[in-house]
């Protein structure tokens, strides 16, 4: 299975970026997890990180007939962006959506998520450890 990781803007401030929420640990610690747990499972992995809603639309759109699978962060974009919604529709892969924080339990603006109505499954408040569960659910389902 080739399966795409997509995180969106601030995730590469992992370690820095409000550890109290986050966590102390860093993005590189994160792709390093990532990797190890697909390599585990003989899923290949693309591990992408972009601040900027456009370059996330066009990796969705690249990973049409090139990818089986998306496991996606969008970070601030999930509350906000039409478009990412609308770039999952459109290559309609199996798509999981992650946050490392509990977003239910957090501001009012975090409550709404674009992103999900294009997704089978959300994982939250788990840490580092959503993205593990994410991948196990669609190497589960999808690896052939
Ligand atoms: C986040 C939650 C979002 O509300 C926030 O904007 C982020 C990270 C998370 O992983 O918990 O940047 O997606």
């Amino acid at each position: 299975m080739k399966l795409l990781v997509l995180n969106g803007p601030n995730l590469n401030m992992l370690g820095i970026r409000e550890p109290d929420i986050y966590g102390k640990e860093t993005y590189p610690q994160l792709v390093k997890l990532v990797e190890d747990t697909c390599a585990e499972l003989g899923v290949e992995v693309e591990v992408y990180q972009s601040n900027h809603e456009g370059d996330l639309v066009d990796k969705i759109q690249a990973a049409y007939g090139a990818k089986d699978a998306i496991v996606i962060n969008p970070a601030a974009y999930t509350h906000t962006s039409v478009a990412i919604l609308d770039a999952l529709k459109a290559v309609a892969l199996p798509a999981v959506e992650v946050h490392l924080s509990d977003v239910k339990s957090r501001d009012d603006f975090r409550q709404v998520s674009y992103v999900r109505l294009a997704c089978e499954k959300t994982i939250m408040g788990l840490g580092f450890q959503g993205y593990v569960e994410a991948i196990r659910y669609l190497a589960d389902k999808y690896q052939k």
